[in-house]
């Protein structure tokens, strides 16, 4: 993993996104009883704030599809047997697993059953669908905002958080999920933005939770 030497805004460096955007609350209530399972209550925000920093970086993305995407990606986890998310979403052929897909096909029926009464049109409602359906499965991204999604979606990984329950997820130590993120997850980030905020997160995750001694 290559370290670009940039001070980059980003919470580890101390920085919340500055985005003036409209505030999602009411969003977040709706979604709050899907986003119980698989510490998503946690993966979420974190990932959310990940997308605003990102959007910073680009403004021709649309931020408002962006930002319900990252919301709601993960919702569909809370209508899979909890006993299979670890067993079969984290071991083994995990991109590619059963439960893989279907919490993106609930994710998508999740939005359409949350966002109208919250006033978003079917349009709109299909821009965050194409996202989140193969949010994980679809190797390819659509769009700058399915490229932020997927970032953002990574990005909290390489904080101390992340790395504290993805590690469990995984099977791994803090010190083997960091090669994890090296090797395999930063070479995925598609935003140069986003490869900073990794590098500069993972730099301070190593300090705090002391990786390269433990
Ligand atoms: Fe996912
Ligand atoms: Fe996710």
């Amino acid at each position: 993993m290559s370290r670009p030497s940039v001070t980059v805004d980003t919470l580890a460096t101390g920085h919340s996104p500055r985005g003036d955007w409209k505030p999602l609350d009411d969003l977040w209530r709706a979604a709050a009883p899907s986003l119980r399972a698989r510490s998503n209550d946690i993966h979420t925000p974190l990932s959310f704030m990940f997308a605003e920093l990102v959007l910073e970086a680009h403004p021709e993305a649309d931020e408002l599809v962006t930002r319900v995407a990252i919301l709601l990606h993960d919702s569909g986890w809370s209508r899979v047997d909890p006993a299979k998310i670890i067993s079969e979403g984290f071991r083994g052929d995990w991109r590619t697993s059963d439960v893989r897909y279907l919490h993106e096909q609930e994710g998508c029926n999740i939005a359409r059953e949350i966002l109208p009464a919250l006033g978003y049109d079917d349009e709109f409602i299909a821009k965050v669908t194409d996202i989140i359906d193969g949010h994980d499965t679809r190797l390819e991204h659509r769009s700058v905002e399915d490229a932020i999604m997927r970032d953002a979606d990574r990005l909290w990984r390489f904080t101390p958080t992340g790395i504290g329950l993805a590690s469990g997820w995984f099977g791994k130590t803090p010190r083997e999920y960091r090669e994890q993120l090296e090797t395999g997850t930063y070479p995925e980030l598609i935003t140069e933005r986003a490869r900073e905020i990794a590098t500069a997160e993972l730099t301070r995750s190593v300090e705090l939770l002391k990786l390269d001694v433990l």
